[in-house]
This record gives C-alpha cells, sequence and structure tokens, in this order.
C-alpha cells in the first residue's frame, strides 16, 4: 500500500441555471493535496498554500481532515496519524466547489493510502454527505458534465459527453455562505416553476452536449433558486446583463454564489471585464477567471 500520495481535485459550477442540486460541471482551477500516514502517536499535521492559508484551521474540523477520517473509520482504522499538505487556487466559499474539492481530496487521498477499498459510488456519498450536496462532489470527483440524483440511499450519477467549453466566471467580493443562500431559499415552490426548471434542465444537457449556445441561452434559466437568492448578491442582475450585452449566450450563479458563470462560444475575456465592471459600479470589487471545462475529475498519483 502505498504511504504518500497527491490527489489534484478540480473547482466546479453547480445547478447550471436550472439543475438545482443536480447539474454539476468540472471546471480547470485545482486543490492539491498530499497526504502521508505518520507513526502511531505523531498526530495530525497540516500545511496550506494559496486560496484560504491561514484561514482553515488544521484540526479534525478541517473538511480534508474529516474526510479523511471518515475513510479511516469506514475502513475500520480509527483516526489515523497524518500529515496533509495543501496547494490550494480554488478561492473559499465564492460558489467554485472548494469545499466539495476539499471533501474529494480527503476522501479520494484517503481511500488510496487504504488501499483503494471504498467504490466510486462510496467515496462520492460520503464527499456529498459531508458537503451537504451532491452536484459539485460529483463534478470533481469525476469531471465535465455530471448530472447526480438521489435514489434511496445510493447517488447515481452519469457524465454526458459535452462539447467543448470555456466559462468566465466573476467573482464578487461579497460573503454569502451556502447555508446563507440556501436559507433565502422557499420550503415549497409552485407546480409550474418546478415543471419550468424540468425542462430546463433537459436542455442545458442537450445544449452542452451538442454545444448549441442558441439553446442554451434560454434553455439555462431557472425558477428555483436565482430568483431568491440575486437579492443577496449587490451586482448581481448588472453583470448578468453585463454579460449579455458583452456576447455571453447564458448566465447563471456559480452554484449558491456569489461568482456568477457566463457562457459563450468565444470572447470570454471580454464578457469577464464586463461582469467586473458591472460589479465595481455597483461597489463591489470583482476577480475573474476564464477556465476550460476539466474532463479528468480527479487525479491521483502515488508518492512514495
Ligand atoms: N446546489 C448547491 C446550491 C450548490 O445551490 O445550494 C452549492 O454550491
Amino acid at each position: 500500500m502505498p504511504s504518500r500520495v497527491r490527489v489534484r481535485v478540480p473547482a466546479s459550477t453547480a445547478n447550471l441555471g436550472p439543475g438545482f442540486d443536480c447539474l454539476g460541471l468540472a471546471i480547470g482551477l485545482y486543490t492539491t493535496v498530499e497526504m502521508s500516514l505518520l507513526e502511531p502517536g505523531e498526530g495530525l499535521q497540516f500545511e496550506m498554500v494559496g486560496e484560504g492559508a491561514g484561514r482553515v484551521a488544521g484540526d479534525t474540523n478541517n473538511l480534508i481532515i474529516r474526510s479523511a477520517n471518515s475513510v479511516w473509520e469506514a475502513t475500520g482504522q480509527g483516526p489515523v496519524a497524518m500529515s496533509v499538505k495543501v496547494i490550494n487556487d480554488i478561492p473559499l466559499g465564492m460558489g467554485m466547489g472548494s469545499s466539495a474539492a476539499a471533501a474529494v481530496s480527503g476522501v479520494v487521498a484517503a481511500n488510496a493510502l487504504a488501499g483503494g477499498v471504498l467504490s466510486r459510488s462510496d467515496l462520492l456519498r460520503r464527499a456529498a454527505h459531508l458537503e451537504g450536496h451532491p452536484d459539485n462532489a460529483a463534478a470533481a470527483l469525476f469531471g465535465g458534465l455530471v448530472m447526480v440524483s438521489a435514489v434511496g440511499e445510493e447517488l447515481m450519477w452519469a457524465t454526458p459527453t459535452i462539447a467543448p467549453l470555456k466559462v468566465a466566471i466573476a467573482m464578487p467580493g461579497v460573503r454569502l455562505s451556502t447555508a446563507e443562500a440556501r436559507e433565502a431559499l422557499p420550503k415549497q415552490v409552485p407546480m409550474q416553476d418546478a415543471v419550468f426548471n424540468i425542462g430546463r434542465t433537459a436542455f442545458v444537457v442537450r445544449a452542452l452536449e451538442t454545444g448549441d449556445y442558441e439553446m442554451l441561452g434560454w434553455a439555462m434559466t431557472d425558477k428555483l433558486h436565482q430568483p431568491y437568492r440575486r437579492k443577496l448578491i449587490p451586482g448581481f442582475d448588472a453583470a448578468v446583463s453585463a454579460a449579455r450585452t458583452a456576447g455571453a449566450a447564458a448566465v447563471a450563479l456559480s452554484g449558491a454564489g456569489p461568482s456568477v458563470a457566463a457562457f459563450a462560444p468565444n470572447g470570454h475575456e471580454k464578457i469577464a471585464e464586463a461582469m467586473k465592471i458591472a460589479f465595481e459600479l455597483s461597489g463591489v470589487s470583482c476577480r475573474t477567471f476564464v477556465l476550460p471545462v476539466d474532463r479528468q475529475g480527479v487525479q491521483i498519483s502515488v508518492v512514495g
């Protein structure tokens, strides 16, 4: 069995408009975690550089460590002494799947150190449970476009092949936790809104498969979460409309936000810049990214 492994896990944008909690897309920004077993009694060693370094506890509250511990418990080893080194390029708490990447890195690295005893379904279920919802976790694990749905205790997933795609992302300097963004949602929704989203979700998948941006433009619309969340993000409406004016075919809240993801066949830098200016004119700072789709999902290498 390996004593040291490295996993590289992609960021992700979830929901893609109507596919609330069931669509995710892996994007080319990464967290890399090197995990190794230490001698019993050596405890926990945690180091982190990059996005969020210094803001993340290195103890058993840490999501990577909790995720690894869930695997040690499942494999009957109990919490073990380990060293965790993180290089993180995914902004934390911004709707780009940083916590899913953390959960996936923890379960996948620990499973590799344990000899790969857990199945991909089990790893997904654990990461999704630790994170609270499955869409980012599924994209981070499997890469590309992922659809995921619960069937009893199981999570079913599929990874339709999609046309080449890049995403322009605007990340406003707004603090919005996923918990707050979920709190803003109603407990019940009108039947016609549910029907609207079901149809649109199917067409989002089709549009991404075929690279049909005209279809994506009307399909990537939503009545289940964005109407309730947009008010939590100053400048959201202005950024959406600026992206469209700059040539975006479709624009959606990235996961629970606050980031905004825009889709277009070309002109991504211009679209990202237009969203940034719109946020800044609304008094909100903004960073931008133009990212390819990650098609591989988590990658594991043995380093010792
Ligand atoms: N589907 C989740 C939500 C994703 O929208 O709350 C959170 O990143």
